[in-house]
């Protein structure tokens, strides 16, 4: 009998503790650094994918570029690929080719020639939409961007608002390139998967 009561001491002893009052709120006191949470508890349901089509204005040139060239190449031996020059940009993102086609978003952030031989940009820029139930959502796009390829694929990376847990991929293909100006618009076909 001594026995038994001996093995059942620690059993007992833990179903007090867990039992306590006290212990729950412990475990989630503010000053817990993490805890695992469910889908359900964060009101996340089923993970959906979206496809979005956009054409992405680059204006370099006239009186109100939307990109504007922020660091240049080294001075000293400036390569083929103008490696090291950075730009800016505020990009109108239009329904159709045309300027005058309805805005749906901007495209905010940095492009910058990161290959020594071959033309090939480091894009770090967040789609901002202005659209329908996609207002105020962001998307962030992280990738090389080959521009003389007829198509260039770049990963997002991530998203806000109805992007949260974004991920997927953007491509880009361009539709038009001024030489004189410099001008470009490209068109973009987006897919992501999101909740
Ligand atoms: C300068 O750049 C060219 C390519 O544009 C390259 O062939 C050459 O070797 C470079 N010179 C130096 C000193 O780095
Ligand atoms: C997008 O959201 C902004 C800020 O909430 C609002 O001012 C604007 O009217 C909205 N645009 C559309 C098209 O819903």
């Amino acid at each position: 009998m001594a026995n038994t009561f001996l093995k059942l001491k620690p059993t007992i002893f833990f179903t007090i503790l867990l039992l306590s009052s006290n212990f729950i709120p412990i475990i989630k006191s503010h000053d817990q650094f993490s805890r695992k949470l469910t889908k359900t508890e964060m009101g996340l349901k089923r993970e959906k994918l979206s496809h979005l089509h956009f054409y992405f204005h680059d204006i370099v040139s006239g009186r109100n570029p939307t990109a504007v060239r922020v660091a240049g190449a080294a001075t000293t031996n400036s390569s083929a690929t103008g490696f090291g020059f950075m730009v800016m940009i505020d990009d109108p993102l239009t329904l159709g080719p045309h300027m005058g086609s309805k805005i749906v978003g901007r495209a905010q952030g940095i492009y910058g020639s990161a290959d020594l031989t071959n033309v090939g940009l480091l894009m770090a820029m967040n789609f901002v939409f202005t659209e329908g139930k996609f207002n105020g959502s962001t998307l962030s796009v992280l990738g090389r961007n080959a521009v003389f390829s007829a198509v260039r694929e770049m990963p997002i990376v991530g998203g806000s608002g109805v992007f949260r847990f974004g991920r997927g991929y953007a491509e880009a293909r361009t539709h038009e390139f001024n030489l004189k100006t410099g001008d470009a618009v490209v068109e973009y076909n987006v897919y992501v998967f999101h909740y």
